[in-house]
């Protein structure tokens, strides 16, 4: 095609895109919209070609900070409010399943895996407050789903997670817990506190081009999972804590607040959070997202 012009551009790409059996409807449907949204935004905002240069550069540095230990493309992401809604559109839930939520890029597999009960904290921090958190995995019709995995993943009392941190031992508050016969669970944390997201690099400049701040409520990080069921991403946030109302990356969910209560008399921690989840039957989760 030549003479393409500011009108006939959109239809001309869309066209040039691959014939049936070359490319799947759902690429075909990706890219027409794709497509379609980014030119009408480049003619929305009147992109200039240093502005677009800007972008590109932008994308580029972004690009090259990604490591084993940084996802940049998440966090650019998540100050975009693209993973929660990413999230919400492919984990419907019905009423009475818990919700899940953004998993961020602080997440390591294969956490140590420790028996019902015991501690996630390998150093201790002044000002840290443990707690004792416990609660029961059911399925939707209120049955213990025994034997389902949590991993569990949070910062440490000074924003940091040990990832990011190397005066933190290799794990520092990660680990991975089972639910007994009765769908149980139990283990000793820390409470969670705020932090900020990183805010370095290209994370850094996009939250300040959007006049936001980089604040999260303090928050534990849980991936539940049970044979026949979705796997469940999700955090609970401290009642207590700041940020809540104005989460940097939009995660926060009534069902997930969960209140830090004080610890019975001599309790070994000196809080106690107890949470329950219920998990959604694989086949019942695609069937509603189809
Ligand atoms: C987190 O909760 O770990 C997180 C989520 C999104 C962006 C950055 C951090
Ligand atoms: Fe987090």
């Amino acid at each position: 095609m030549r003479n393409v012009t500011i009108d006939n551009v959109t239809d001309v790409v869309v066209g040039s895109l691959g014939k049936s059996g070359e490319i799947t409807d759902r690429q075909r449907e990706i890219m027409t919209s794709l497509i379609t949204h980014l030119h009408g935004f480049i003619k929305d905002v009147n992109m200039t070609h240093a502005e677009f240069l800007g972008a590109c550069n932008f994308l580029a540095r972004a690009g090259a900070i990604c490591s084993d230990k940084r996802q940049e493309f998440i966090l650019l992401a998540d100050i975009l409010g693209v993973e929660v809604l990413v999230d919400m559109i492919s984990n419907p839930v019905a009423a009475g399943e818990s919700e899940s939520t953004v998993l961020g890029p602080f997440y390591r597999e294969n956490p140590p895996v420790l028996p019902k009960g015991a501690s996630t904290v390998q150093k201790a921090f002044d000002n840290q407050e443990t707690v004792y958190v416990e609660g029961y995995v059911r399925d939707g019709n209120g049955n213990p789903v025994a034997g389902a995995t949590l991993d569990i993943w949070e910062d440490a009392p000074n924003g940091l997670y040990e990832n990011h941190d190397p005066d933190q031992p290799d794990y520092n508050l990660r680990g991975r817990f089972e639910t007994d016969e009765n769908g149980h669970y139990a283990l000793v944390a820390v409470r969670p506190v705020p932090y900020p997201i990183p805010e370095d690099e290209t994370a850094g400049e996009l939250l300040h081009f959007m006049g936001h701040h980089p604040n999260r409520p303090g928050h534990l990080h849980f991936i539940v999972s049970g044979d026949g069921f979705r796997p469940l991403i999700t955090q609970i946030y401290d009642a207590d804590t700041e940020w809540l109302d104005n989460d940097s990356v939009f995660a926060v969910k009534e069902s997930l607040i969960g209140k830090f209560e004080k610890a019975p008399e001599g309790a070994d921690t000196d809080l106690v959070l107890r949470f329950d989840f219920t998990l959604r039957r694989a086949g019942e989760a695609q069937m509603a997202a189809e």
